[in-house]
């Protein structure tokens, strides 16, 4: 009967999400990590299949979304460059290319270039669509495994200081990471960037009506009171115009100066793929958590997978 037909488990935007949604997630989260460590994985998704479309390049999303599905049992058929191999360069429109995508699969991991390309896309889908970037708009899987990594360090979001730091214009996974970070009781949310590359205003609102928020431009002056600092990559694609770019370059560099005012306990960030904002030699300090962040990426899109699902 049509009408009882369900909505399909789309994950679009990081607001979509409550606290115990994510608490449920870690907790699964945790049970995949120690099915990965005792067994290498299961069949729970068996006869499944994930069909992979990415319009912008990626390393870590794509090939740990096709991980977690191939440690899950289930099959990944994908395009990687979906702009010049799909019908795209035909002039297919995202509509069309998912409504035919979803005749072969159960569930659809989308990358594309544009803001809100993914909402179209879920639109017209009858299985689910998980948005793995939709051009400077979100990236809520990101957001979800920067959090568990935060969790797996503190064990709680209560209290915590955070700065978000760098190209927090057209950074998609800072905007979905401070959506969430504002739906607990953080105690201060720091935004350190240059005026050129701040905060979308929108974005700036909703986090003022929720948390204690300062926006800064100096990382050394507030690095010893973070818990968390999460550096950004200039996304540079975006940059309209060159010479803005040339301007805030190098300003946020994780330097021995700022790495030295951190406290003990913080943890350092970042969603990869790195630049110039933290030296490799960084990577020796028990603070770096940004590998963690990779691996935990891992048993975190398994959790989400099989949420999704309904496995
Ligand atoms: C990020 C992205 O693609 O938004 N990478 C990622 O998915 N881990 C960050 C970036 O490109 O700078």
């Amino acid at each position: 009967m049509l009408d009882t037909v369900q909505e399909p488990n789309h994950i679009i935007d990081s607001k979509q999400f409550d606290p115990i949604y994510l608490n449920d997630l870690f907790t699964r989260s945790e049970a995949m990590e120690a099915l990965v460590l005792n067994r290498g994985g299961s069949d729970l998704l068996k006869h499944r299949v994930m069909v992979v479309l990415f319009y912008q390049p990626s390393t870590r999303t794509r090939l740990s979304f096709e991980t977690a599905m191939s440690r899950l049992g289930g099959t990944v058929v994908s395009t990687e460059n979906a702009l010049e191999f799909s019908s795209h360069a035909k002039g297919e429109s995202i509509e069309d290319t998912i409504r035919t995508v979803a005749c072969y699969g159960d569930v659809i991991v989308l990358r594309h270039h544009q803001e809100g390309g993914v909402k179209r896309a879920a639109r017209v889908s009858p299985v689910p669509v998980i948005n793995a970037g939709d051009g400077p708009g979100q990236h809520p899987t990101q957001a979800l495994l920067d959090m568990y990594t935060i969790y797996k360090a503190f064990g709680h979001f209560a209290g915590l200081t955070v700065a978000l730091v760098g190209d927090l214009k057209h950074g998609r996974t800072v905007h979905s990471l401070a959506y969430l970070l504002a739906k607990f009781p953080i105690k201060k949310l720091y935004l350190v960037a240059p005026e050129q590359i701040a905060m979308p205003i929108g974005l700036y609102q909703h986090l003022q009506e929720r948390v204690a928020l300062e926006s800064c431009t100096d990382l050394q002056a507030i690095a010893g009171e973070v818990d968390v600092v999460y550096t950004t990559r200039l996304q540079q694609e975006y940059f309209e115009d060159p010479a803005v770019f040339q301007q805030v370059q190098g300003q946020y560099t994780l330097h021995e100066g700022v790495v030295a005012q951190l406290r003990q306990e913080a943890i350092i960030l970042h969603p990869l793929p790195r630049n110039e904002e933290i030296p490799y030699l960084v990577d020796e300090d028990p603070r770096a958590h940004y590998f963690k962040q990779v691996r935990n990426g891992l048993f975190v899109r398994m959790a989400l997978l099989q949420q999704v699902l309904g496995a």
